[in-house]
């Protein structure tokens, strides 16, 4: 076996799994859970159907470049979307979704025949960086969210030392779980950063389509562009149609960004053999070239935290997010508990599910940036998540 396969740690739903063994949650109550961000909103049609007018194409193998057509729909949405201009033959790439290909890209970067190589991604973050940084041979370095500071990234903390080992930085805008949105002088200082040391920057963006603020969230390549870095130099963004278009099911989303890393990664994917299927690619082409959908999709986002929010907020410390579909939440001191025992004793009490925050985050430098949050995905229909929000506040109000 691969030694490496045992530096893996539980993923966050499996702790929670273990936490809820022997729980059995209110039967007065109906189940209602906050606590896996998989969207819920319906597929649009026009989705669907394309795909079922396309299943000619399960006859031929698909190529690991995929389309043309389909490299040009995303090359398009991003000039549409960021005012960016990427060239669809040398700096875009289908994938099966951002969580494969987050993986696939440390493999592709990291040389763990370098000393002590490092991968930096926030803290707290999606688990998927940490595995394949520690499966690409790398160590994993966490940079702590300050939640004074709207929960950026505390890029500061990180020593001159591990930067300059630093192969790879994972970032994640807008943030899961805290919905941060990383600002123009954030991405300055990291491009910075990543020129002084020679590092990759891989910046995953699934969110960027759900926002609660007038300002669409800044992408890595517009921050790139607007900076006069039109080679988007060791720089790639992910994005992806999961929760753009509500289809975590189609597996389907898209790369761009410095031409050399693109055409490095093009050579790894055509080994490790993830192409896209041909009906999945017409199937995102329809869903690139749309943004009627994704405007329905934001306004059902913003209508339930509008409710959600100010509920929580009379007794928990939590705001509305820059953007993605999570409220990342602090206990009130008045609580005495840890966010594991709070998420336990919901579940018992009220039967709403959330995930805590500690599962999310790693200890480093003595603390758990998620220690005593709490995150809660506002996927399912508005009733339900208004439902759950009041269950909390009574939950609250009574061990208070
Ligand atoms: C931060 C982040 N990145 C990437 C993904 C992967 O999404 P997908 O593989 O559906 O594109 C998720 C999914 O929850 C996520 O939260």
């Amino acid at each position: 076996m691969n030694p490496l396969l045992s530096q893996l740690q539980p993923y966050p739903f499996e702790r929670l799994r273990q936490l809820f063994a022997g729980v059995t949650p209110s039967p007065q109550h109906s189940a209602i859970s906050l606590g896996m961000g998989e969207p819920r909103h319906a597929t649009p049609r026009f989705i669907q159907d394309s795909l079922a007018a396309n299943l000619a194409g399960l006859a031929s193998y698909p190529s690991t470049a995929g389309e043309p057509r389909l490299r040009e729909a995303c090359a398009a949405w991003l000039q549409r979307r960021y005012r960016i201009a990427v060239d669809a033959g040398t700096q875009v790439l289908p994938i099966n979704g951002s969580r494969e290909a987050l993986f696939a890209f440390a493999q592709t970067v990291v040389d763990p025949t370098q000393a002590a190589a490092t991968v930096v991604c926030p803290n707290p973050f999606y688990q998927i960086y940490e595995g394949a940084a520690l499966l690409a041979g790398a160590t994993p370095h966490y940079a702590p969210s300050d939640p004074a500071r709207n929960y950026a990234v505390d890029w500061d903390s990180v020593p001159e030392a591990v930067w300059q080992r630093t192969q790879l930085l994972f970032v994640c805008s807008p943030g899961n779980p805290t919905g941060a949105v990383m600002p123009l002088a954030e991405w300055e200082k990291l491009f910075a950063l990543s020129d002084r040391h020679g590092f990759v920057i891989a910046s995953d963006e699934c969110y960027s389509e759900i926002y609660f603020r007038d300002e669409q969230p800044l992408g890595g390549l517009e921050a790139a562009a607007r900076l006069g870095r039109s080679d988007y130099r060791n720089l790639i963004a992910f994005t992806s149609l999961s929760k753009r278009s509500n289809v975590p099911g189609l597996r389907s989303g898209f790369v761009a960004g410095d031409a050399a890393l693109i055409k490095a990664f093009l050579l790894y994917r055509t080994y490790h053999g993830s192409a896209m299927g041909p009906a999945v690619q017409a199937a995102s082409i329809a869903a690139w070239g749309d943004e009627t959908h994704v405007e329905e999709n934001r306004a059902l986002y913003r209508a339930k935290f509008a409710r959600v929010t100010p509920l929580l907020a009379e007794v928990m410390d939590v705001r509305l997010p820059d953007a993605g579909f999570y409220l990342w939440a602090g206990l009130p001191g008045q609580l005495a508990m840890s966010d594991a025992d709070f998420a336990r004793e919901l579940l018992a009490q009220y039967n709403v599910t959330v995930l805590p925050g500690s599962y999310l985050a790693r200890e480093a430098g003595g603390a758990n940036p998620g220690a005593r949050r709490v995150r809660m995905a506002l996927v399912a229909e508005a009733d339900e998540c208004e439902e759950a929000a009041r269950r909390i506040v009574q939950f609250i109000q009574s061990r208070s």
